[in-house]
């Protein structure tokens, strides 16, 4: 039957006898289904099985106060149709009441045929025009968060996007989101939102998926959790805790359709970490194989990270930032891969030409690193790491502060490196020597102020030892 031509069904609770009849005969002869009761807890009981447009709501019942009739309904936890209280004339104050607590309307006794038929109409359209508002409001905006959800690779940054998400969207006291570990199959606390204290955030959740899949658990009254499923199997669970909000069908709704969401871009984001991480330590093992051929540059990468990341930190970098750091300096040269052995390790000068054939290697570095879709400052630290300050450099000449910073760290970082190991053409430097012609070239190939950083930093070094 189309929703539509479907009869609207209104619950009555009324207890005289002639008034109950009168709504029948009114509202039965325009179309509406009444259930008429004269107590609440029968009108309570047949809406927790029946679902209803309207309520019509008498607040004089013998021996009962209508007011609570409010109290019983929000604790259904269902999506409640619109109250109209109708009340003697004497007891409007009782009708105001009423309104504070979740009335939508209200008439007085007596009432006309018209007043009836205008109010019942009247609050059954608005219910319904705000209830598709609401679900186009919903559709729309799950289309929206899971372009954000999608748009999030790196697993961090997509567990701190979905905690904020939710937290904002359901407006519970507490949210918590835990995450699978898939080494011992236990649920991790990751995230959390609101005054968590009384969480243990070292819990860990072991879950029984096989005795229950259901979307939703309540937990007890105010804590509910929602799973959060991948293609096969529960890889999260997010946790609300509220003190006083109830949970209507809509927001169910929205956290299942949601929830499924969070959870295949969860397992994606796992997916991709692992995929890169294999890439990361295949590529190492790459950049091992190719120093080990050749003993001049052997650790080369190695001691290129040890003074990028000690440079980054005496410039005050982040955690991430460093670890970028640390990953652009054991991948930068590996480029050199794509250039024949005879020019790599050849041990005397190189001509005009081969040296125009080396300076391809950061291009194809980025060749080999694009598909690993790293971050996009390792990426040009990679690139740009023989770019000069003075914008002699290559591969596209940059200058200044034109050049990523990380860039630049690897390219004082880098020529240390070279300038205190041995070449087959040379000896290797004193790191005084080092010094003195990273200190020549500060400003021209080299950002002085990263020099002095590195010049701080081995003197520190030297006086720790
Ligand atoms: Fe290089």
């Amino acid at each position: 039957m189309d929703l539509e031509e479907r009869k609207k069904r209104i619950l009555i609770l009324e207890d005289n006898p002639g008034i109950q009849n009168l709504y029948r005969e009114i509202l039965g002869r325009h179309s509406y289904e009444t259930a008429v009761f004269d107590d609440i807890n029968s009108a309570i009981d047949s809406l927790k099985k029946e679902k209803f447009d309207l309520i019509i709501l008498d607040l004089q019942l013998p021996g009962q106060d209508g007011l609570n009739f409010f109290e019983q309904l929000k604790t259904l936890n269902i999506d409640a149709p619109p109250v109209v209280v109708c009340t003697g004339l004497a007891s409007v104050e009782n009708a105001v009441e009423a309104m504070k607590k979740g009335a939508s309307d209200f008439i007085t006794k007596p009432f006309t045929m018209d007043t009836l038929l205008s109010s019942v109409e009247r609050n059954i359209r608005i219910d319904e025009i705000s209830k598709k508002i609401t679900e186009i409001e919903m559709i729309r905006s799950i289309l929206e968060l899971n372009k954000i959800i999608i748009s999030i690779t790196e697993i961090e940054e997509l567990c701190t996007s979905i905690i904020d998400l939710v937290y904002n969207i359901v407006r519970p006291d507490v949210a918590l989101l835990y995450i699978k570990d898939n080494d011992t199959g236990r649920f991790f606390l990751r995230r959390t939102k609101g005054t968590a204290s009384e969480f243990n955030p070292s819990i860990n959740l072991s879950f029984d998926h096989n005795s229950n899949n259901d979307i939703f658990n309540r937990i007890s009254e105010n804590l509910f959790e929602v799973k959060l499923f991948g293609k096969k199997d529960i890889v999260g669970i997010l946790r609300f805790y509220s003190r006083e909000k109830i949970y209507d069908d809509r927001d169910l709704h929205f956290l299942s359709v949601f929830g499924t969401l969070i959870g295949i871009a969860l397992e994606n984001a796992s997916l991709i970490q692992q995929l890169q991480e294999s890439y990361i330590s295949a590529i190492r093992s790459l950049v091992n194989s190719l120093e080990a051929k050749d003993v001049y540059t052997k650790n080369h990468s190695e001691q290129v990270a040890y003074y990028a990341v000690a440079i980054g930190k005496a410039l005050g970098m982040d955690s991430a930032s460093l670890e970028s750091l640390r990953n652009a300096a054991y991948l930068h040269d590996i480029g050199k891969l794509g250039i024949k052995d005879e020019i790599i390790l050849k041990k005397s000068f190189l001509t005009e030409e081969e040296r125009e054939i080396i300076k391809k290697h950061p291009l194809i570095t980025r060749e080999i690193l694009k598909p690993l879709r790293i971050k996009k400052e390792e990426m040009e630290a990679c690139l740009y790491h023989h770019e000069r300050y003075n914008g002699d450099g290559y591969p596209e000449g940059l200058a200044g502060e034109k050049i990523p910073l990380m860039a630049r760290i690897l390219a004082v970082a880098d020529s240390l490196s070279a300038m205190i190991s041995e070449r087959p053409y040379r000896k290797k430097m004193e790191i005084k020597d080092a010094i003195k012609e990273l200190r020549t070239n500060a400003g021209k190939q080299f950002d002085e102020k990263i020099v002095n950083v590195l010049i701080d930093v081995i003197e520190n070094l030297k006086e720790a030892e």
